[in-house]
């Protein structure tokens, strides 16, 4: 991605101002949306994404594909690495350092390209349980990580030098998960195995294993014994 950046001091949203400049034909693919803040942040599931000054908000306009979501995440970890920080990814995209979340990816669709929106937060952690660059001990300025995400999002890598990039970085594989697909049914409880050829996250159940294409995915403290349990429990 090398083209136009587009710099606001305010936005509701940088997923909205990237729809709208695209509609009026002000902004097109390979192009990115950056704020200073923003007054209505979202996040996956209708969440808010708390958008004080400081951090990272940027919408990545990029052609749509297959494997978009895990490409972002799979730069913004490489992105982070370049200043020395270390982050994981939790299935399927939020990144996180210890367990405490960093940033989060999410992608919307319009008129067939991808918004991929980042949020990164650099020296304030907006919320208990989550966390930010400064809290590591690192200085990343904001223009100069995007820069690096813009050039990550550009290296290109087959799906399966992707994929392996994306499992070698995942803060999932390997642990008890409950990853809660719908909230009227209930999670799928089990150990994740593996992140298959189509990203979907592979949960070791009682009943087999799982293949799960999207979700909302909590790391269990429990013992194994108890995942169990806690299935049958809940
Ligand atoms: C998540 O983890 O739920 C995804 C968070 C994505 C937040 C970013 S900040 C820039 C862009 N604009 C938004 O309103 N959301 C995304």
């Amino acid at each position: 991605m090398s083209g136009k950046v587009h710099r606001f001091k305010e936005v509701t949203s940088t997923q909205d101002v990237s729809r709208r400049l695209l509609a009026e034909g002000t902004a097109r693919e390979g192009e990115v949306i950056v704020a200073d803040y923003q007054t209505a942040g979202r996040g996956r599931f209708g969440r808010v994404w708390r958008s004080p000054i400081g951090g990272l908000y940027a919408t990545f306009i990029c052609e749509r594909s297959r494997l978009i979501s895990i490409r972002t995440g799979v730069s913004l970890i490489s992105a982070l690495e370049r200043f020395g920080l270390r982050a994981r990814l939790k299935w399927p995209n939020d990144v996180v350092v210890d367990r405490e979340k960093l940033g989060g990816v999410i992608v919307e669709e319009a008129s067939g390209i991808a918004l991929v929106g980042v949020g990164v937060n650099l020296d304030r952690s907006p919320l208990p349980g989550s966390t930010c660059v400064s809290a590591h001990g690192v200085k990343i300025d904001r223009d100069s990580l995007l820069q690096a995400i813009s050039v990550e999002l550009s290296v290109e890598l087959g799906d399966d030098e992707l994929l392996d990039a994306y499992r070698a970085s995942s803060a999932t594989i390997g642990h008890r998960v409950s990853v809660v697909r719908d909230p009227r049914t209930g999670p799928i409880v089990g150990i994740a195995r593996w992140i298959d050829d189509r990203g979907r996250l592979l949960v070791e159940t009682p009943d087999g294993v799982r293949p799960v294409a999207s979700g909302e995915c909590f790391h269990l403290r429990f013992p194994a014994v108890d995942a169990g349990r806690f299935a049958r429990l809940s």
